[in-house]
């Protein structure tokens, strides 16, 4: 039952002292998360006023078959949103996450449906290292891929590419150093399934979750979108950061009708500090 957003925010009683109480009373956390997170950080959304498939249509850049037909048009698109997500850096509510993350052992795990790699960008800042070295067990599982991936068009080998594309001609286009084929972004296309070990992973994360936080998506993609249903029926309790209301709304009891950077740093803020990583906070 969802407490009313209009009720009072802060203070005793209020709902951001809630979210803490259910957040830190949790043996483990799933953080559910789309575009919306990384609005603040300058990447564009998907179905916003100025998303992606506002000004773009998908079938002809984001599935198989246009890569078939036009890998020149695929891979010039993908440069430049590689180029622009490189401008962009983690917002508050990206570190804020990966703080829980790391003081919780792993007992917070992040799903997203972001390719943009900021999730892995601030868990490796706050741990020093690498985004490439973050453990498994605190990498986010991102279901959609990973934008400065590729994966051979051909023999299916896959790597990190951080270098600029070179997006001239198809000559020119980066190959597979395995079998010299045409390599695509490693990231999931219109039409194509998702990692099949790794989606189970996430329902795995969905099912044992206490409480299933969910930032900034819409809701609309499967299967990504049955993950916090997953959460609810397991007997989680749900929780939501988005300014606006979407599909996963109706499973919240709190509802926090804000922007990401806003309010989750705050939701979050004297969680840290786990107790010999059984997962569970001081409060
Ligand atoms: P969408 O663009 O569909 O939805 C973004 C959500 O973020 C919306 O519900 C917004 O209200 C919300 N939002 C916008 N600004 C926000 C902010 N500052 N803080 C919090 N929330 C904010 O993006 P996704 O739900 O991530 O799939 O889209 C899911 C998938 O559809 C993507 O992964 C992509 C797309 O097609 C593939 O590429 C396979």
């Amino acid at each position: 039952m969802l407490i009313d957003p209009a009720a009072p925010l802060r203070g005793p009683g209020g709902r951001l002292e809630l979210a803490r109480e259910l957040l830190g009373a949790a043996q483990c956390v799933a953080v559910f998360t789309g575009a919306g997170i990384s609005a603040e950080s300058g990447v564009p959304t998907f179905r916003g006023a100025d998303g992606w498939w506002r000004r773009y249509r998908p079938q002809d850049l984001a599935n198989p078959l246009a890569f078939r037909d036009d890998p020149l048009l695929v891979w010039s698109w993908y440069a430049w949103r590689r180029e622009l997500i490189a401008r962009c850096e983690p917002n508050a509510a990206h570190y804020a996450l990966a703080r829980c993350v790391l003081e919780s052992a792993g007992a917070w795990r992040i799903i997203t449906q972001n390719v943009d790699g900021l999730h892995q960008r601030a868990i490796a800042e706050l741990s020093g290292v690498a985004p490439g070295e973050v453990p498994d067990d605190l990498r986010p599982l991102a279901l959609h891929g990973e934008i400065f991936r590729v994966r051979c068009s051909e023999c299916g080998h896959a790597a990190p590419h951080l270098e600029p594309i070179d997006a001239t001609s198809v000559e020119t286009l980066p190959c597979c150093p395995e079998c010299g084929a045409l390599t695509r972004p490693a990231v999931v296309w219109f039409g194509e399934s998702l990692d099949n070990t790794q989606l189970q992973h996430a329902m795995g994360v969905a099912e044992h979750a206490d409480v299933g936080l969910v930032i900034g998506t819409s809701g609309l993609v499967q299967p990504a979108a049955s993950l916090p249903h997953m959460t609810r029926q397991a007997g989680g309790r749900i929780i939501e950061v988005n300014p606006d209301p979407t599909p996963l709304t109706e499973l919240a009891e709190l509802w926090f009708a804000s922007k990401a950077a806003l309010i989750v740093p705050e939701l979050l803020e004297g969680l840290a500090g786990l107790e010999g990583g059984t997962g569970r906070f001081r409060p």
